[in-house]
């Protein structure tokens, strides 16, 4: 076992391994390990879970670099800092880059036949029904949750956003992320985690590329809601 995979303890908490190994989450993804849900479970009692040997997961997250990652950085702003930014990440989810893939859905689908047609209609199913719920969720966040912790330290208060952001509101939008990681990971199962071989139709690996980074995105945001942002509304 390598010295920087020994450091780490195999009961350290997932999210506390993700934040100083941000690049490792695809690692992570790939094995539908539910980080951005579940960020404080154990990683040995994860890989008991999902019937993976702890040590060789933590030298597969170690040999990814710790530094160079833009989702790092996001873990070293104040809690306004992150809201303005996911709702950066949000503007530029909804309102760019899944338009973009629905374009490739439906080019991709304009040129296959049998399995391939059905297969990539099946997904491109699963992404709408994503895309529609994310929507709604994602409004509910930037109109009520978002201005509420931005709201903090602002004296003169509103009631509506505290009232709209109570625990039950909360917990209401982590169950929608956990939906979302559901839709995800079957998204991945059916696309091989979102990989082509080389040679691939170019559509199909825009696809591949556009989902791949999609998924991430989307799982970093979900995870700093729920491990930074949600506890932060809650215990104020
Ligand atoms: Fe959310």
């Amino acid at each position: 076992m390598s010295e920087a995979a020994i450091r780490i303890s195999p009961l350290e908490e997932v999210g506390r391994i993700v934040v100083a190994f941000p690049r490792a989450t695809w690692i992570l993804i790939c094995n539908r390990i539910d980080y951005c849900n579940r960020p404080m479970i154990p990683l040995v009692d994860v890989c008991h879970e999902k019937g993976l040997c702890t040590a060789e997961l933590l030298e597969e997250i170690c040999r990814e670099p710790e530094e160079g990652s833009s989702l790092a950085q996001w873990c070293n702003h104040d809690i306004p800092g992150m809201v303005h930014r996911l709702i950066q990440k949000h503007q530029d989810l909804m309102y760019g880059r899944f338009e973009e893939l629905f374009a490739i859905f439906d080019a991709l689908a304009a040129t296959q036949t049998g399995r391939q047609l059905t297969v990539t209609l099946e997904m491109r199913d699963l992404y709408e029904l994503l895309y529609r719920d994310l929507r709604i969720h994602m409004l509910k966040e930037e109109n009520v949750v978002f201005p509420y912790l931005l709201s903090f330290g602002n004296t003169a208060g509103d009631d509506s956003r505290i009232a709209g952001s109570s625990p039950s509101s909360l917990k209401s939008l982590s169950m929608e992320h956990e939906d979302y990681v559901g839709i995800l990971f079957r998204m991945l199962d059916f696309s091989g985690n979102h990989s082509s071989p080389s040679g691939d139709d170019i559509n199909l690996t825009s696809l591949h590329a556009g989902l791949r980074s999609m998924t991430e995105d989307l799982m970093w945001i979900i995870f700093l809601e729920n491990y930074f942002l949600f506890p932060h509304a809650r215990s104020e």
